[in-house]
């Protein structure tokens, strides 16, 4: 771009900035409800729709694990670990599963930490499995549909897909006898092997308390137009780079470390939360996976997301209207993600600021503790409540089998 140009444009933009953290953002950040059907999905109630029944396994599966690292309950998969709890005092629970609409199988397959707290799903395929044969062997309601009114929580990267790289996991593809189940999961891009037609795409958790903490006064002037922390590069996997984040954030890094209206780096503050807080728009860029958990801090946050993800499936995207509280920007347009952002009307960014103060939507987002009335939990629910009644072909004939037991890499086959 031409020089000149540039510094008009910078200089437009400090002008646009300086006026709206002035006057417009603080005063418009009110409220406005979601309209028409998503706003009717997202405050649903889910309590009287279903009945769900929980499986009792032994502790090894879930209980057990977090016990043995409790940082289980703070990572950005604890979804597994708090709708088990949240389900055994949930109102939709029955004891009886002869009148249950869905079956909940509580295993923690992301709850198996490396030292340094990276959680690798390399014998989560086999621990699936194991609590898969004792329910259908302990149970009659398993091979009754083999799975089919059943579901399970599998929030790591590539949900039941069990890998963190990619191409590795769409080698895999989803377990074997899980291919009737509904997946309840982060992942979510559409044509994936990986995402199920039916599946329920769920926001990463984010601690709630932690948050809540951290939460400034509402007309704090936004004066950072674009924010970012985190990777650009993951040399330690992806040395030669390029499969990482697809370049995208190496090309966020290149285009943009030297421009002024970018707060980006790797640094992690300690005023990560509130500095989004003070921010117009947040980088949403996918890394390994296309998700991560800045797009729950942002819609929090009142920040908007810039969602840098091709073909990404949001979380809850019936009842959460992201094309109205986001920015979508192809992953081959990153370098022009200056010119993008600044040419938004500010009538657009306000709109969207206020839509993102709505407090049902930061519910949503969040797995608090105890749960509330909108929260993910229950949006969790009005999902599965969507899919009833189940087809009648979901119940097979007696004798008559669909899964294939042996199915799958041999290693998986080997007991847990
Ligand atoms: C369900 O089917 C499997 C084999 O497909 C069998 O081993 C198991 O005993 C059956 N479960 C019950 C409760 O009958
Ligand atoms: C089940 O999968 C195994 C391993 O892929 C295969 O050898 C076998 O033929 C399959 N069985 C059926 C009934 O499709």
């Amino acid at each position: 771009m031409d020089k000149a140009i540039w510094v008009l444009l910078l200089f437009f933009c400090y002008f646009l900035i300086g006026n709206l953290s002035a006057q417009d953002i603080e005063h418009s950040e009110r409220a406005e409800r979601i309209s028409g059907s998503a706003g009717d999905v997202l405050e649903d109630n889910p309590v009287g729709r279903l009945k769900v029944y929980v499986y009792n396994l032994p502790s090894k599966y879930n209980t057990k694990r977090v016990k043995k690292d409790p940082r289980c309950l703070t990572h950005m998969f604890a979804a597994e670990v708090f709708m088990h709890r949240f389900l055994l005092k949930s109102p939709v629970r029955t004891r009886n599963p002869e009148e249950a609409d869905w079956f909940f199988v509580p295993v923690y397959t992301t709850c198996d930490l490396t030292p340094n707290g990276l959680p690798l799903p390399f014998k989560s395929p086999r621990m699936m499995r194991s609590a898969i044969k004792l329910v259908a062997s302990k149970w009659h309601y398993w091979n009754r549909t083999e799975g089919a009114d059943h579901f399970f929580v599998t929030p790591h990267d590539f949900g039941a897909c069990f890998h963190y790289q990619e191409e590795k996991a769409i080698d895999r593809g989803i377990l074997p006898l899980l291919q009737r189940a509904t997946l309840v999961q982060t992942f979510g891009q559409r044509n994936h092997v990986c995402l199920k037609e039916g599946s329920i795409t769920i926001p990463p958790f984010a601690p709630p308390q932690k948050i809540w903490a951290h939460i400034i006064p509402p007309d704090t002037p936004r004066s950072i137009f674009v924010y970012f922390r985190g990777l650009f590069y993951d040399v330690g996997n992806d040395p030669e780079g390029g499969y990482y984040a697809r370049g995208a954030r190496a090309s966020v890094w290149e285009n943009f470390k030297d421009n002024p209206l970018f707060d980006i780096s790797t640094e992690h503050p300690a005023t990560y939360y509130e500095d989004m807080q003070r921010s117009v728009f947040c980088l949403c860029p996918l890394g390994w996976a296309p998700w991560s958990p800045r797009l729950v801090e942002a819609v929090v946050f009142g920040c908007i997301p810039v969602i840098i993800a091709d073909d990404i499936v949001l979380p809850f995207a019936d009842a959460i209207p992201w094309e109205e509280i986001g920015v979508f920007v192809a992953e081959e347009d990153v370098p022009r993600l200056d010119t993008i952002l600044t040419s938004i009307p500010t009538e657009v960014i306000l709109r969207k600021q206020r839509l993102l103060a709505n407090p049902t939507m930061k519910q949503a987002m969040l797995f608090p503790q105890p749960a509330n009335p909108g929260d993910a939990f229950h949006q969790i629910l009005n999902g599965l409540a969507r899919k009833l009644p189940h087809d009648r072909s979901v119940y097979l004939k007696a004798g008559q089998k669909a899964l294939n037991w042996t199915a799958g890499p041999v290693g998986d086959l080997k007991p847990w």
